[in-house]
């Protein structure tokens, strides 16, 4: 199990994609194309939406029911594979995974636009509003589309109220059942073949001593019980909900590798303790390239916060860490990193605030290390890191007490230094 331990965007993609290729199947079991992972393979760059990693490997990919999708993005991902020479035949699509239907992007979008200053900050793909139709049981499912009768009836329960809040609350346009109808048809058509029983799947081919990696999508603080509410996306991102969405069961999951920054990113708005307040927010969003994959907004750029990544560490329960983007931190004389934070009346604490008032308004507290100019391209093991950027790796695994058995030193899918490779590999 591979989850972001941050708020996402920690370089997962390029985590699953290092680990995919010993595995057999490769599991999405959250979010939807609000995920959007970067990977650099052979000299091309690609964006995945809603695929699993693996599809780069050839693995069997398997999108699960606590997914929500849209078919038109999905389609595209798949032709794009497709142009490219990847096969997409052993692409599953849980018939439970909910589908986002044009209101929903459309409240998505106006919802944000209504909210002003107090906004979410969302991806804008209609994310929230199909997981709360999920919840309100007026959802439709990957399912529905396979049969013309049900779809129609669905989409025709649901528009005599989503057509009165478009209209009534939101001022925008009703959405009209037959050209909805057709669209999604067509989109059946196309989907047919991928659509499976995952929950059934996943457990048979683990019952044959399979290896599947899941892959956690967005970040432990986007997490929608446990992260920073109301800053936090729909769905469960932590390494629990991975059992949740694809239907097998928590004792199936033996290793947990947390995914972190050197540093912190965050997009959208929400209390974000260790943001850098001057210029060097700018250098680290330009070294890194810190601009969103879906969106293109701006990523906020923070030092690395050890308080909250202790917290996702016990919220996940992980076995390992991946430190990505080492390389970012070369070149800065000194690199402060939060081991604890201040609240308000003084007291200090190791612990991630369980009240969100204390949350939004607490200080960190930084031990400055030294940093390291080198520049990390021609390090090929975790002990030829210059001593600096050992010490500064050797203090997340004391401090969280979880071993760093990766660190990532670039973009291309080579630059990964391993520790326990051999574990890792099986
Ligand atoms: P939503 O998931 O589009 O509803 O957005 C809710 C919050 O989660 C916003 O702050 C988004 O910027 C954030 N978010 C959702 N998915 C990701 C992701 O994959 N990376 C980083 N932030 C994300």
């Amino acid at each position: 199990m591979i989850v972001g331990a941050q708020w996402g965007d920690e370089g997962k993609g390029k985590i699953v994609d290092l680990l995919a290729q010993h595995s057999d199947l490769v599991c999405r079991y959250n979010g939807g194309p609000n995920a959007g992972h970067t990977i650099v393979a052979d000299g091309q760059t690609y964006k995945l939406r809603h695929m699993p990693s693996g599809i780069l490997w050839g693995k069997e990919c398997v999108i699960g029911a606590g997914c929500v999708v849209d078919p038109g993005v999905f389609i595209e991902e798949l032709d794009d594979l497709e142009a490219r020479g990847l096969s997409t035949d052993l692409v599953r699509l849980s018939g439970n995974a909910h589908v986002i239907m044009p209101w929903h992007l459309t409240i998505d979008q106006a919802a944000e636009r209504r909210l002003g200053k107090l906004k979410i900050g969302t991806t804008r793909r209609g994310i929230g509003p199909t997981y709360a139709d999920k919840a309100y049981r007026l959802g439709i499912r990957v399912q529905d589309l396979l049969d013309p009768k049900i779809l129609r009836q669905k989409i025709e329960v649901a528009l005599a109220e989503k057509n009165v809040w478009l209209e009534r609350v939101y001022g925008a346009a009703p959405l009209e059942l037959e050209d909805l109808a057709e669209r999604h048809e067509e989109y059946a058509r196309r989907l047919r073949p991928y659509i499976s029983d995952t929950s059934l799947l996943v457990d048979r081919a683990l019952r044959e001593g399979k290896r599947a990696l899941l892959e956690g999508a967005h970040g432990t603080l986007l997490d929608l019980d446990h992260g920073t509410y109301p800053f936090v996306t729909s769905s469960p991102t932590i390494a629990g909900g991975a059992t949740v969405g694809l239907g097998i069961g928590p004792t199936r999951i033996d290793t947990v590798i947390g995914v972190s920054k050197a540093y912190v990113t965050r997009v959208g708005e929400g209390p974000f303790p260790t943001e850098i307040a001057g210029p060097d927010q700018e250098r680290i969003r330009e070294l890194g390239g810190e601009f969103g994959t879906v969106t293109g907004r701006e990523r906020r750029c923070g030092w690395l916060d050890l308080v909250a990544l202790r917290y996702a560490a016990r919220l996940n329960g992980c076995t390992s860490l991946a430190l990505t983007k080492l390389d970012v931190l070369s070149g800065f004389a000194e690199l402060p990193v939060c081991t604890r934070y201040r609240l308000r009346g003084g007291t200090e604490t190791r612990e991630f605030p369980a009240h969100q008032s204390d949350f939004h308004s607490c200080r960190p507290v930084y031990d400055l290390l030294p940093g390291w100019q080198e520049p990390l391209d021609d390090v090929e093991e975790l002990g030829d890191l210059p001593p600096a950027a050992r010490r500064y790796v050797e203090l997340v695994e004391s401090d969280l007490d979880v071993e760093v058995t990766l660190v990532g030193t670039g973009a291309e899918r080579e630059r990964v230094l391993t520790r326990s490779a051999a574990r890792l590999a099986g």
